[in-house]
């Protein structure tokens, strides 16, 4: 198993994730620890687009609770339906906020955070968990990005639940 992600210099946002699809696999689907995986795919995200925080929140109970992540220390626990991250788990879809400003009800854990992505990882119809991703600029965050960070979510989820 490759411990280093190797993306070739120059390539596009989509050529990136094709890139890095392959490598995230091969990381996670010899390990069956949750926590082992989840944080492995959260330092790759983070080292592969230099990103400023990303991370996964788990349903626990009524709320989401903070789990493997890589950034800046963050808020522990979402009300259901609060927030980016807890819209994307009653909502049960990819939450795309290019102006993070512009979110009613956006939960600021950072200032330096511009726009957002969270994409819910759902097993038989319920949300699991999400991953949460920050960036320091306005509109980082496209269809390229959801198609693959779903991908990568939707193999979380086949290999965990
Ligand atoms: N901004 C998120 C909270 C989590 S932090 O960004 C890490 C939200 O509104 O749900």
């Amino acid at each position: 198993m490759s411990e280093q992600i190797m993306i070739h210099p120059g390539a596009g946002k989509d050529e990136t994730y094709q890139e890095l699809l392959p490598q995230i696999r091969s990381l996670i689907e010899g390990e069956t620890d949750l926590v082992a995986n989840l944080a492995n795919v959260a330092a790759a995200l983070k080292e592969t687009f230099g990103l400023f925080w990303v991370g996964f929140y788990l349903v626990k109970g009524s709320e989401l609770v903070l789990g493997p992540f890589q950034g800046p220390v963050a808020c522990t626990r979402i009300g259901f339906g609060r927030g980016v991250c807890g819209t994307a788990w009653r909502e049960k879809r990819i939450v795309v906020v290019p102006d993070v400003d512009k979110f009613p009800g956006h939960i600021a854990c950072s200032s330096r955070s511009r726009s957002e992505i969270v994409v819910p990882l759902i097993h038989q119809d319920e949300v699991w968990a999400v991953l949460d991703i920050d960036s320091e600029s306005l509109g980082s965050f496209d269809a390229c990005d959801a198609f693959y960070l779903n991908e990568i979510c939707s193999l979380l989820t086949s290999l965990s639940c």
